[in-house]
């Protein structure tokens, strides 16, 4: 049986991207390399990234670091694509990939040296519980990174039901993060904001998930349309969303120390 087989997709845009072995976040491999030196990964011996996806970050990690990385997500075809991402980076003895809630880490407190999270909380109602658990397993000197979007200008509201409709939840407002992250508790916060840029959307994506992987993952998608209901909905939705959207998106960086 193959993965589009296994995946029963609820024409969710997340079981269609654990189908189809695609994950990201707005900004790309540009944020995630700005995240890591706020959240001073070079010192670190022990990383978590929660929320990992296909594990794009955690493999670059490994490989560019050497240290030991922990990748949770809540979806069990996301950690398989992880562990394949590791394997084929050849970093399968640094990448540890499990099923978790960031709602409830299954980590002891103050065990990782940093704690990121890129792109999931837009999809957790409970988003200060989430950033509580990020940094109850910080140590404490270690740093706790989210990357979240945001409407810099919000999308005139035809357009704004289409993304509804294709990603699912609402993208707080950039005050929303801000007064979360100053709820922390972290010290030395700092946040940075970035408009995304949508004549740089598809060359990100290709940056962030790599030629070889994204080609694979389109045969998938077009096989996943032409034989699963739900998930040619997902794929049509998805697409039905036009590239312009970007102008009205930014992204914030928010780092701080525990
Ligand atoms: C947009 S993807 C981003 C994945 C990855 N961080 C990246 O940048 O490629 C969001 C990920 O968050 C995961 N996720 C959503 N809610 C979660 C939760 N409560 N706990 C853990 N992971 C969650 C999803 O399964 C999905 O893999």
């Amino acid at each position: 049986m193959t993965t589009a087989d296994a995946v029963p997709v609820g024409g969710e845009f997340l079981d269609m991207q654990a189908a189809v072995g695609i994950s990201k976040h707005t900004g790309g491999m540009e944020a995630t390399e700005e995240l890591l030196k706020l959240c001073h990964v070079e010192t670190a011996q022990e990383v978590l990234n929660v929320g990992c996806g296909i594990g794009v970050a955690s493999a670059h990690i490994a490989r560019k670091y050497g240290c030991h990385v922990v990748g949770v997500d809540m979806s069990d075809k996301m950690i398989a694509w992880s562990q394949r991402r590791a394997r084929e980076a050849g970093v399968e003895t640094l990448v540890e990939c499990r099923v978790a809630n960031v709602l409830d880490l299954p980590f002891a407190a103050d065990r990782f040296d940093v704690v990121f999270c890129e792109s999931v909380l837009i999809f957790v109602e409970d988003k200060a519980r989430a950033i509580g658990e990020c940094v109850r397993v910080a140590k404490p000197g270690g740093y706790v990174g989210l990357s979240e979007a945001f409407w810099t200008q919000l999308p005139p509201p035809e357009l704004l039901a289409q993304v509804k409709t294709a990603i699912g939840p609402a993208t707080p407002p950039f005050t929303a993060w801000q007064a979360l992250w100053e709820a922390s508790g972290l010290q030395e916060r700092v946040i940075r904001t970035y408009q995304t840029d949508p004549r740089t959307e598809m060359s990100d994506r290709i940056h962030w998930i790599g030629w070889r992987w994204l080609v694979r993952a389109w045969g998938r998608a077009l096989r996943l349309y032409v034989t699963n209901p739900a998930g040619r909905k997902a794929i049509k939705e998805t697409f039905e969303v036009p590239p312009g959207i970007m102008q009205y998106l930014g992204y914030g960086l928010f780092a701080g120390r525990k």
